[in-house]
């Protein structure tokens, strides 16, 4: 059985034990369709594999590569497109899939692209504070209105309180949290349905309003989500080699090309990182280090650190258990 050490750098690796109790964790806290794992977190059909086998059948997607990729794994039971897509081509190719899909739509245009594909089941999509996608709470009736009107059939709302997903203080992050699916309440009295789909992470045990949660990061983790002190574990990592030393700090074959630095500078165990470039990783170690020597780092932020490496290796301790490969990369 291989070891880290032969895997090539930048290596992508998730800590079997860590994985297993993250995914075991969510699976407990919300069982089954209460659980709707976003898979750009970790893009990986072995990985959703798992989470269909603890129960959860839906899957929430941000990108039709995804649902393209899960209903051709068979993994095909819920889909759901949790963004906006106006291709025609794309949205064509998501209507012949041998898989329920579901979309969201935000706008008439959003509205007539999906019907006009051949799309059937759809989710008004609510701005709920966070600015990016979503009509605005008001107008969500209205657009149901117009989607049936179309022939669509309207499922119920969606609202991602991303905003609320990262604040450290649990208490406002509850309240901020709140406060938004209020809202998402209040357009889902205009839309009715069956379901309300919103919640990250940072926020599936206090999110009660919302029939499913949308979390994802949940099975990896990075370090941003470390700061808000959930039960759960740092699954990833990025394996590095030290290419150069020098006096008082160490270079390793990790930097912002292999790991997502939206969220700022990863963690190096055992050492500081000083700053890093499009390869490099330049960091204090806390002990002298040799070339060649092998190190951690652990990502800022885990999508888009994933979405930059083509495998993702288990790994128990040194040994590498399995190598998946990253399948559901692209758009
Ligand atoms: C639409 C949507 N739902 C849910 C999530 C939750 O993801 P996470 O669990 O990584 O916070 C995201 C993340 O950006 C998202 O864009």
């Amino acid at each position: 059985m291989p070891t880290v050490h032969e895997l090539a750098t930048p290596a992508l690796v998730v800590e079997r034990d860590a994985l297993e109790h993250n995914l075991v964790t969510l699976a407990r806290a919300l069982p089954r369709e209460r659980l709707r794992p976003h898979v750009k977190a970790h893009k990986c059909i072995a990985l959703a594999r798992r989470q269909q086998l603890l129960g959860h059948r839906g899957f929430t997607c941000a990108t039709p590569r995804e649902l393209v990729g899960l209903a051709e794994a068979g993994l095909g039971d819920d889909l759901l497109l949790a963004n906006e897509v106006v291709d025609p081509d794309r949205l064509r190719q998501l209507a012949r899939l041998d898989a329920r899909v579901t979309v969201a739509i935000d706008s008439e245009a959003t509205a007539a692209a999906a019907a006009a594909a051949g799309l059937v089941e759809v989710l008004i999509d609510v701005n709920v504070g966070l600015p990016r996608c979503g009509c605005a709470p008001e107008a969500a009736g209205a657009l149901a209105d117009r989607a049936r009107a179309l022939g669509l059939e309207v499922r119920g709302v969606m609202g991602y309180e991303g905003h609320c997903v990262g604040i450290p203080d649990r208490a406002k992050r509850e309240e901020l949290c709140n406060r938004a699916m209020d809202m998402l309440l209040a357009a889902h009295r205009d839309v009715g349905g069956s379901v309300i789909s919103a919640g990250g992470t940072g926020t599936y045990d206090c999110n009660r309003a919302a029939t499913e949660i949308q979390a994802g990061s949940y099975v990896l983790m990075d370090t941003a989500y470390q700061k808000l002190e959930l039960p759960l574990r740092q699954a990833l990592h990025v394996i590095a080699t030290v290419i150069s030393v020098s006096d008082g700090f160490s270079i390793c074959d990790a930097g912002l090309k292999s790991l997502g630095m939206d969220h700022g500078n990863p963690e190096i165990e055992n050492g500081e990182v000083l700053f890093c470039s499009d390869e490099h990783i330049t960091f204090k170690p806390q002990r002298p280090l040799r070339v060649g020597e092998r190190v951690r780092v652990v990502p800022a932020h885990c999508d888009p650190t994933v979405a930059y490496h083509e495998r993702l290796h288990l790994i128990d301790g040194e040994r590498v258990l399995e190598s998946w490969e990253v399948d559901l990369r692209g758009w």
